[in-house]
C-alpha cells in the first residue's frame, strides 16, 4: 500500500518535471524561430519593461500620450503581428523618416533604451499581445 503510493508519486513527479522541462511558449506559439538561450516572451516580465521604458509615450494605460505616442491597446498593429515580428518592430523603432510613420512623431529603436536585449523585447511584445 505505502509502496504503491510511492510509485504513483514518483510517476506524477516525472510527469510534472517533463511538462516543465520544455521551452516556455506563450499562447501556444512556437519557439522554433527564437534564438538559442532566448525563451518565448514572458508577459509578466514585460509589464516592468513597459512601465520603465514605454509608458512615457504610450501611457501607463496603453492609451497613448498626446504628442508623444500612439495607443497600443487596442491596436490593430499589435494584433496583426506575430510575437517575433512585433519584437523586431520595437527593436528597430519607426523614425519620422520611415515611410510607414503615421504621426510625424519618433518611435525610437528599443523605445530609446539600448540596454534592452532580445529577451526583454519578446517579453514586452508578449505583454502587448496579451492585451490585444
Ligand atoms: C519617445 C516616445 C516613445 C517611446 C519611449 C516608445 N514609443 Fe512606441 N511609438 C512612439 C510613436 C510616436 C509611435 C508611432 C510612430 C508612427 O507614427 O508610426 C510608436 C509606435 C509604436 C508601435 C507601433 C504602433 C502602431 O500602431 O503602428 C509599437 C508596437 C510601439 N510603439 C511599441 C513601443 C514599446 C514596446 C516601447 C517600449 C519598449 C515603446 N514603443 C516606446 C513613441 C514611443
Amino acid at each position: 500500500m505505502r509502496m504503491g503510493g510511492l510509485i504513483i508519486l514518483v510517476a506524477l513527479l516525472t510527469l510534472v518535471l517533463a511538462a516543465c522541462g520544455g521551452a516556455r511558449s506563450v499562447g501556444g506559439g512556437t519557439t522554433a524561430t527564437v534564438p538559442p538561450g532566448v525563451v518565448a516572451g514572458d508577459p509578466v516580465a514585460g509589464i516592468e519593461i513597459y512601465k520603465g521604458v514605454c509608458s512615457t509615450c504610450h501611457g501607463a494605460d496603453l492609451k497613448g500620450v498626446g504628442g508623444l505616442g500612439t495607443p497600443l491597446a487596442p491596436s490593430a498593429f499589435v494584433a496583426d503581428h506575430s510575437l517575433d515580428a512585433l519584437a523586431e518592430s520595437i527593436k528597430v523603432g519607426r523614425s519620422v523618416r520611415d515611410p510607414d510613420n503615421a504621426t510625424g512623431l519618433d518611435m525610437p529603436p528599443k523605445g530609446g533604451n539600448p540596454s534592452l536585449d532580445d529577451q526583454d523585447l519578446l517579453d514586452v511584445a508578449a505583454y502587448l499581445k496579451a492585451l490585444n
